[in-house]
């Protein structure tokens, strides 16, 4: 009879703290309020110190006039992915600036409700990889920084609705390859920086949608090899492509077939090039510390190579 008290209490007792941990206050132990720093009407930056989100957390975010906030910042913060709670409080904000916020991961619906931002700095975190349609809903994206992550995979559709973006950072990451339809959706992209990763082929076609592309800057990786359409843009005359920069320093090429490709200006520096061959609307080329014995172009009469720097060979 005791033994069976006790249990009845024991039950009674767990009842009551489950109902307790459901509907009382205290059931908002995980969920955290957060206000801005800056506070006041007319600052149009909302910034966030301290701010430690883990996946047990559900962040609430306040500020004075939320709709007038155009920049939200994060400082000392720990964020584990971007919190999509964000966008549904700030609703016209311009630019996130999530900078060495600890964050590892971009969720497919994170930016479902960020439909007016135009700038997003991920820069100096820890992501690792991009997954398919992980910016969805960012449709005015304009700059998007991904330097200085742990970033080793891009899924072919992690840019997928980014038709206006005009600068992408990638620098310093991990990447090894990449497929050649990822950068198909960018039909706005200018400027691509793809240095310090560990890249070893550019592919036939990597940007052959972009026609808009005019830096394209891969100094600083492990390439051997660039295949001979790898900077063709389809559809388009090659003389009227806009590549301005190309930048290939600092690799690992021993040779390169460039006959058919338009750019201004290309940085071949510090590789171990044996021999080059250009096209007549290549502008101006860098190329010291190769050991080049030949280089060719492939229609002299119309040259129109001003600059040709072979110091080191
Ligand atoms: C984000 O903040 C960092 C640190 O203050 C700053 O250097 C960077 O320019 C900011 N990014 C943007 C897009 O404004
Ligand atoms: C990046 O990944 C490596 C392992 O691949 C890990 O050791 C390192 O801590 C990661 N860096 C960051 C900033 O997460
Ligand atoms: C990230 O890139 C954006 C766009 O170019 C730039 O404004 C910002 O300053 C960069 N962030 C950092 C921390 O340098
Ligand atoms: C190349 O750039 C010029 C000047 O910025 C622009 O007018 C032209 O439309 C561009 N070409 C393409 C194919 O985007
Ligand atoms: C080429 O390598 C030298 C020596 O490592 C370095 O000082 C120089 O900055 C490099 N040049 C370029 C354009 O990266
Ligand atoms: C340079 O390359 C051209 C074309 O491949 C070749 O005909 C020529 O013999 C080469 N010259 C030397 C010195 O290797």
């Amino acid at each position: 009879m005791k033994v069976k008290c006790v249990i009845y209490l024991t039950l009674l007792y767990c009842v009551y703290c489950t109902t307790a941990a459901t509907t009382t206050p205290s059931s908002s132990a995980n969920k955290i309020h957060y206000r801005c720093t800056t506070q006041g009407y007319y600052y149009s930056e909302a910034k966030f110190s301290n701010v430690i989100i883990d996946e047990s957390t559900i962040p609430l975010f306040t500020c004075d006039s939320t709709s007038q906030k155009q920049t939200v910042k994060f400082e000392m913060s720990s964020i584990q992915e971007v919190p999509k709670k964000l966008f549904d409080t700030f609703s016209n904000l311009l630019v996130a600036n999530f900078t060495r916020s600890g964050i590892k991961y971009i969720n497919r619906y994170s930016l479902d409700r960020a439909v007016n931002l135009q700038k997003l700095d991920l820069s100096s975190n820890a992501i690792e990889q991009l997954n398919a349609n992980c910016f969805s809903g960012a449709t005015a994206l304009l700059e998007l920084n991904l330097s200085f992550n742990n970033i080793s995979s891009i899924d072919k559709l992690a840019f997928n609705t980014l038709l206006n973006l005009i600068l992408l950072r990638l620098t310093g990451n991990k990447l090894r390859s990449l497929d050649n339809k990822v950068f198909e959706p960018l039909k706005s992209l200018r400027t691509i920086y793809l240095n310090s990763n560990e890249l070893q082929v550019i592919e036939s076609g990597i940007i052959a949608k972009n026609t808009k592309l005019q830096f394209f800057l891969l100094q600083n990786n492990h390439i051997n090899m660039v295949e001979e359409r790898a900077f063709l843009v389809e559809n388009l005359e090659a003389s009227s492509s806009n590549l301005t920069i190309v930048s290939l320093s600092n690799n690992k090429l021993t040779k390169l077939n460039l006959g058919t490709i338009k750019v201004n200006q290309l940085y071949l520096t510090n590789n171990t090039l044996e021999a080059l061959h250009l096209s007549p609307w290549i502008g101006t080329v860098y190329a010291e510390n190769n050991i080049i014995s030949n280089v060719t172009v492939s229609d002299v009469t119309n040259m129109q190579l001003k600059t040709l720097r072979l110091a080191n060979n």
